[in-house]
């Protein structure tokens, strides 16, 4: 059922829910998550089965500001301290040692926990709706609002179609940001960027402060974190991606056919094709991020069998759409 973000009774009904264990989808600026109390080892199960997600698969909790980070984190380290500064709320998650005790299940039992303060006022209403009820609920395991491995939703309507009816989700319109935050862990020594988001590299280590690492750059291996899987954020049909010279030759060898193709590019193609799919991809990269999952699922709804997509430029502010469209194409 979809509720109205907006209307406080909505959060209210909502917070209740939560707070007696049930799962609620609420959006974010990133993408919509799908929500249970983080202290709840029975709740967070929830998730697991919901997304059909294996338990061992660490979630993001999210918080209503930094001091309430200190109910998951066993410490703070001060370049994490930064960047909760700089970039909360908003789209960044810090994974930090993790308070024994605390939010194991969410944690998929690792040491460390992912910690995410979201700017979406819904999400925020929601948040401390959660955190001043008796007992307070201090924090929101969510996940993306997706079946594992799936595209993530970016619209109410796209959690419903995931989940069905029998799920409280909360409207709050589509995402501003479009694909899921970056993600840095601070709690090795360095910080490491494990999963890119709309803000870049160079943004991030410049409120690091230090160098900021990358997965391959480091000797020991990272723990499984579902969205650095290679195969994820995958439609049903299958995706390629090609520059614009390979996208001209590929149209001109399919000349007047195209039914159950699909194509989202920057550069204007010419094809004598009346069946092909078309999606123009916004030169812009915040928009470009916005509408990514939105496309994709689009062409899955129209049921093509190939979605052939421009190679984005080889840009940082590309490089968070560029690992999905990796992935997607794996
Ligand atoms: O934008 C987002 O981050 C969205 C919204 C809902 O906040 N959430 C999201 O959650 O993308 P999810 O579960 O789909 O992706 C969380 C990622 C996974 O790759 C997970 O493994 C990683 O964060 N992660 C969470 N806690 C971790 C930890 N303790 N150590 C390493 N990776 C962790
Ligand atoms: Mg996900």
């Amino acid at each position: 059922m979809i509720l109205d973000g907006h209307s406080p009774a909505a959060i209210g009904q909502a917070a209740a829910a939560l707070a007696a264990g049930q799962l609620v989808a609420f959006p974010t600026e990133t993408v919509y998550g799908l929500g249970a109390d983080a202290g709840s080892d029975a709740a967070v199960a929830g998730i697991f089965a919901a997304k059909g997600r294996p338990s061992d698969h660490p979630l993001i909790v999210h918080v209503t500001d930094a001091p309430a980070a200190r109910h998951f984190a066993r410490e703070v380290p001060a370049v994490a301290q930064r960047l909760m500064k700089a970039f909360w709320p908003g789209p960044l998650t810090v994974i930090l040692p993790r308070r024994q005790g605390s939010a194991s299940a969410a944690a998929g039992g690792h040491p460390t926990v992912g910690l995410r303060c979201p700017s979406h006022p819904v999400a925020h209403a929601l948040l401390l709706a959660c955190a001043t009820a008796k007992p307070p609920v201090h924090g929101l395991a969510a996940p993306s609002a997706n079946r594992f491995g799936r595209v993530s939703p970016t619209t109410a309507a796209h959690v419903l179609a995931e989940f069905g009816d029998a799920l409280m989700v909360l409207d709050g319109g589509p995402c501003e940001v479009g694909i899921e935050s970056a993600i840095v862990d601070c709690s090795r020594g360095v910080p490491v960027l494990l999963r890119p988001g709309t803000l870049t590299h160079k943004r991030i280590a410049a409120a690091c402060g230090e160098r900021l690492w990358l997965p391959h750059e480091m000797a020991d291996a990272s723990p499984r974190a579902s969205g650095t899987l290679e195969s994820h954020y995958a439609p049903q049909a299958r995706v390629r991606l090609m520059d614009a010279r390979a996208l001209r030759s590929a149209l001109d060898v399919l000349g007047p056919e195209g039914a159950g193709i699909a194509i989202w590019s920057r550069a204007a193609l010419r094809t004598a094709s009346r069946q092909l799919l078309r999606r123009r991809m916004p030169d812009d990269p915040a928009q470009a991020a916005r509408e990514l999952f939105a496309v994709l699922r689009e062409f899955d709804a129209a049921g093509v069998r190939l979605i052939w997509i421009e190679t984005p430029p080889d840009a940082p502010e590309w490089a968070g759409i560029h690992d999905r469209l990796r992935r997607a194409a794996n």
